[in-house]
């Protein structure tokens, strides 16, 4: 039986946490394929809030296995403290399962993060400084240290040997910098991997075989697709490829097992750190949106920059997942506004652009052509039931639905596991026995 593919289809911060907590009661499998810990995933639930980086959203229900797999980018020192959190506030971690496979963020990848971005000047991109970029880069210069390295001594002391000559080489002659110290990494690694050693395993054969068993595999995107490597808006990406494609080759599943692939959109626009952004809102609406949805980053705390929907965006990131379903977060944010808009096409130029336009000097310079529609008095806040919205807010939801052209299958009204609107179940219930 199938996977299900969950994908930001922003900036990321749509809501992927919440969503996939919520879904995950549902799967006996929740899976991260791509990113590292610049992921910030909220999860509000029975147990209190958490921010999740590296664990699955899964890791609240004993009986789904929590997956992080093979395109990940692991900070080991990272994630030993958010489990170490996690079990310290009564969550039990012991269904977590990483590969063998996924790659080790190191210290040198998180100096060279800061160092690359204050090198950038005021061209920074506004990483999140978890060493994330530096790491794809040495995965794909084949420098990488993946974490089955750090189970095995006399190699792992082999690669880190050349890798760390080659790093001191950059650190000291390029940024004037510190080197790293071999000896002290060496032992550290060794350290994380004895403690890290229970979780290791090959998880592309597990989850393959729970596929083959029929078991429901729920696929937990980070960041959104409009930061993805090839689809994004390049230059001001991440490095990962973080759409349902990334899926398939960050796991080693065949696109035929995704059953559905589902875009998490949130109600308006948001996106920390630089980049194109149409419809931003540098002005009292993006301010008052900003303070009543608390948008603010769970990684970095940064404030995020606040916009109207961007339908143009919106049908891109369809176009390039494909998405058979949607969700919508954070209606409840636009309660009680006068009016709400949506921006439809882009002008660059003077000329009109229904299409998401490639080039970045285009995306740069456009302004959006924006539609308005009728805010609405009575609360969607906490609503559960589809017939209980208010008309204004169910005339937006359906012209957002037309604008994306696929179906919104669940809308989400409250950062609670519960304040949902399931419209069509997303993840099936399970076959009879
Ligand atoms: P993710 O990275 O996609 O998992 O999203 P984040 O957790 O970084 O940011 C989403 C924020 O919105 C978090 O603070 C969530 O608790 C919150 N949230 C999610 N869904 C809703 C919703 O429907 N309404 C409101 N008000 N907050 C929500
Ligand atoms: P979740 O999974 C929002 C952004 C950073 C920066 C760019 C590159 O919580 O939605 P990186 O550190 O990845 O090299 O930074 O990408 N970014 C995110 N923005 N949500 C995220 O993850 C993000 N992960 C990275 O702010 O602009
Ligand atoms: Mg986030």
């Amino acid at each position: 039986m199938p996977a299900y593919g969950i994908i930001g289809a922003q900036w990321g911060d749509e809501g992927k946490g919440k969503v996939v907590d919520f879904l995950s009661e549902r799967a006996d499998f929740v899976v991260r394929f791509s990113g590292g810990n610049n992921a910030g995933h909220t999860v509000i639930n029975d147990k209190g809030e958490f921010a999740l980086h590296l664990v699955p959203a899964g890791i609240f229900w004993p009986h789904c296995t929590s997956v992080i797999g093979p395109g990940v980018v692991v900070d080991p020192g990272a994630l030993l403290e958010e489990i170490d959190a996690l079990e310290s506030r009564g969550v039990d971690t012991s269904g977590l399962v990483i590969s063998d496979h996924a790659h080790v963020v190191m210290p040198y990848h998180v100096k060279l993060d800061q160092l690359e971005e204050q090198a950038r000047g005021e061209n920074a991109i506004g990483t999140t400084g978890r060493g994330i970029g530096p790491a794809y880069v040495d995965k794909t210069a084949r420098a990488g240290i993946r974490i089955g390295d750090l189970l095995d001594a006399p190699y792992l002391r082999e690669r880190l040997t050349s890798v760390v000559a080659a790093k001191n080489l950059v650190l000291t002659k390029v940024y004037e910098a510190d080197p790293i110290d071999l000896e002290a990494l060496y032992n550290q690694c060794l350290e994380y991997g004895t403690k890290l050693q229970r979780y290791v395993t090959n998880v592309e054969q597990r989850v393959s075989d729970a596929l083959d068993r029929g078991e429901r595999v729920v696929l937990e995107g980070a960041q959104g697709a409009l930061l993805d490597l090839d689809h994004g808006t390049y230059p001001f990406v991440t490095s990962s490829s973080v759409s349902i494609g990334g899926a398939c080759t960050g796991l080693g599943i065949p696109p035929q097992r995704i059953e559905s692939i589902i875009g998490i959109f949130k109600a308006y626009s948001t996106r920390v750190g630089a980049g194109p952004m149409a419809t931003e809102l540098n002005n009292a609406t993006g301010e008052h949106i900003r303070e009543v949805a608390q948008e603010y980053g769970a990684t970095t705390g940064r404030a995020r920059r606040v916009g109207w929907f961007d339908g143009v965006a919106a049908a891109h990131s369809r176009a390039i997942n494909g998405f058979t379903s949607a969700v919508l977060t954070r209606l409840d944010v636009l309660d009680g506004m006068p009016s709400v808009q949506i921006c439809v096409a882009y002008e660059v130029d003077g000329k009109r652009y229904d299409r998401f336009p490639s080039l970045p000097g285009l995306l740069a310079r456009a302004t959006p052509v924006l539609e308005e529609m009728s805010g609405w008095i009575i609360p969607t806040a906490g609503v559960t039931d589809l017939d209980q919205l208010p008309k204004e807010a169910r005339a937006y939801v359906d012209r957002i639905q037309e604008i994306i052209g696929c179906p919104i299958d669940l809308i989400s009204t409250g950062p609670k596991r519960h304040e949902s609107i399931t419209v069509r179940p997303i993840v099936p219930d399970a076959p009879e026995a």
